[in-house]
């Protein structure tokens, strides 16, 4: 019997790749960019599985191209590329790779914390640059992390893992009261529940962990900026457009906020002539929030048995829109 077909977007660890290899046939895109749009829509006419990443756009147009595609496995937790509506109404089960990224996400939000809070960023710049002279008690001075309120906008897996490492650095936590949190998970992390306006107005760092949707776009705008302390710091690693990086960019310019440090930003890929890259007092980086390579390996091997499962008709270990499987 021949195998399946599916289509794998981008080059993937190769311990998932041969896995993958035993059990369908499998169109590998190799180049090191995302497949052309014009490309994909052709790629997908004959392929029953689809492995993607966030990079790809999965939407009404490409489904309709797919005829024969019968389940959709993105290596990425956030889905928000995918129209997962429009993949429901053709009963085609969405799988992502929840969890294993947790720890290495809350990881890198924390390292960007810490680079901000300390200038890190800009100190390697100086070095580089030849500025280093004598001991300077004033150079690049920062802002202490021990003691200092650290407000969470989204408090799912990777908002409670940050939470815990904030209390291990004697932190303050704070989460808005609009998250629904057990009171367990609140006494294990030690964080306290107040309303968003607070959330925004005390907090010395403010890191966001929410899902990019309709009501978390531009989220963190003017108006969340003008409340914020001028001594703050904006930790973005979950999407760009929960920012209004315009917005983003008055403050940081205006002084309205200290610092941005951000894994994420729209348009992504930031272009080089981007009006934030010129400001001294954010520092962006290229979307690792979860590049290590035990987790991105974890993921595509998460990816790749979503995928298999759908291939044989079962259920996704880790699906988004479960209920295409419940009759
Ligand atoms: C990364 O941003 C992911 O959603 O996995």
């Amino acid at each position: 019997m021949s195998k399946p077909r599916v289509l794998v977007t981008r080059q993937i660890p190769e311990s998932a790749l041969n896995v993958l290899r035993e059990c369908a046939d499998v169109d590998l895109w190799q180049e090191n960019v995302p497949i052309p749009r014009h490309v994909f829509l052709k790629k997908v006419s004959d392929i029953e599985g689809l492995y993607c990443l966030l990079t790809d756009t999965v939407d009404e147009e490409l489904l309709e191209q797919a005829p024969r595609l019968h389940v959709v496995s993105t290596m990425a937790v956030g889905y928000d590329h995918i129209d997962v509506r429009a993949c429901t109404k053709r009963k085609i089960p969405v799988g992502n790779t929840p969890g294993v990224l947790t720890e290495t996400t809350a990881d890198f939000a924390f390292a960007l914390l810490m680079a901000a809070a300390r200038r890190i960023g800009e100190g390697s710049e100086f070095v580089k640059a030849g500025h280093w002279g004598a001991w300077d008690p004033a150079l690049l001075l920062g802002q202490d992390i021990y003691g200092a309120t650290l407000g969470l906008v989204g408090f799912g897996r990777i908002g409670q893992a940050v939470a815990r490492r904030a209390k291990g650095f004697g932190m303050r936590v704070l989460v808005s009261h609009t998250h629904c949190v057990s009171k367990e998970i609140l006494r294990e992390t030690g964080v306290a529940q107040v309303p968003f306006d607070q959330v925004v107005a005390e907090s010395d760092f403010l890191s966001l962990h929410v899902p990019f949707t309709e009501s978390t776009q531009h989220l963190i705008g003017q108006g969340v900026f003008k409340r914020m302390k001028s001594t703050a710091i904006l930790i973005n690693t979950s999407r760009g457009k929960v920012v209004d990086q315009r917005a983003l960019y008055r403050a940081l310019k205006e002084c309205q906020i200290t610092y941005a440090a951000l894994d994420v930003t729209d348009p992504e890929p930031l272009s080089a002539q981007d009006p934030l890259l010129v400001l001294p007092n954010c520092l962006v980086v290229p979307h690792i929030a979860s590049a290590s390579v035990s987790t991105r390996t974890k993921m595509a091997i998460m990816a790749v048995e979503n995928l298999r499962a759908g291939l044989n008709g079962q259920l996704l270990p880790y699906c988004v829109n479960p209920e295409v499987s419940e009759h």
